[in-house]
């Protein structure tokens, strides 16, 4: 099994579709067992779960607004019961309510803060203290070119983002004596239902800023996921990789 991942156990919140479900497939293939959460996609978590599962793995899945902090303790509780923790942890689940600023209302602004970093800290905080007793574990936050270069009409999710990568730093200096590594992961455009809303010809403009000339595919931002997970990248802590078909270096 590639990788040297093979037993250890992983979550990925919001892995019912998109750049979660990729990931969750992708640690699949290194031979992690998964836990997924999701908040609505009941039928898509179904579908996902069964492909994982033909990977000979265990799969989980746990439905959990991971923006209420009573739901994320449950389903934290949950797994430290049936798992007694993990090895590795992806926070992934993020939401954008797109609008530009002086239109943004405060309830937007709310909202994508609650699950994009309130998120992160709920189960973030709830798991790290049992990686911290194992000796070993792994944390990567989905992050955003967002959060490195800001974007227009997207305030609160820039926000969010860059927010992730102070709390990645932060956390990577905390606890890497402990054996654990924090880093971030910041895609570019990336082809899954959040970017589907975005208008041709907007799209069309987007695609030629992109050196690469196209938007990534979610299984690129897993490859990086999957390494930063490995023992490989044992060493790297605090860093945010950038996959973005070099729109942003
Ligand atoms: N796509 C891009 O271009 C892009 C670029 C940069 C960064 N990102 C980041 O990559 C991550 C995944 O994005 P995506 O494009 O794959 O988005 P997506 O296709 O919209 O999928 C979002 C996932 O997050 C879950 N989710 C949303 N709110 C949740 C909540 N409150 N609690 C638990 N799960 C929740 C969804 O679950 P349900 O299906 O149950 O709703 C779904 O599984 C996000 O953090 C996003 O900000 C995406």
């Amino acid at each position: 099994m590639k990788n040297g991942l093979k037993g250890k156990v992983a979550l990925v919140t919001g892995s019912s579709r998109g750049i979660g479900k990729a990931i969750a497939m992708a640690l699949a293939d290194c031979g992690c067992d998964i836990i997924m959460n999701y908040q609505h996609s009941k039928e898509a978590t179904v579908k996902t779960k069964a492909e994982i599962e033909k990977k000979k793995v265990k799969c989980t899945a746990y439905q959990a607004d991971v923006s209420k902090t009573d739901e994320a303790n449950d389903m934290v509780a949950e797994i430290l019961k049936s798992h007694g923790g993990v090895d590795i942890l992806v926070n992934n689940a993020g939401i954008n309510r797109d609008r530009s600023f002086l239109k943004m209302t405060r309830e937007m602004w709310d909202e994508v803060l609650g699950v994009n970093l309130n998120g992160p800290f709920n189960i973030t905080h709830g798991l790290l203290p049992h990686m911290a007793e194992k000796g070993w574990g792994r944390v990567i936050n989905i992050s955003s070119m967002g959060g490195q270069t800001g974007n227009f009409g997207q305030a609160n999710y820039s926000v969010t983002k860059g927010g992730l990568i102070a709390l990645t730093m932060t956390l990577a200096r905390e606890f890497a004596r402990k054996g654990i590594t924090v880093n971030a992961v910041a895609p570019g455009y990336t082809s899954t239902d959040m970017t589907q809303g975005i208008p041709e010809a907007v799209s069309k403009q987007i695609t030629n800023m992109i050196p690469m000339g196209r938007m990534g595919e979610p299984s690129e931002i897993a490859n990086a996921v999957t390494f930063l997970a490995s023992p490989g990248a044992s060493y790297i802590t605090g860093q945010v990789i950038g996959v973005n078909g070099g729109m942003y270096m």
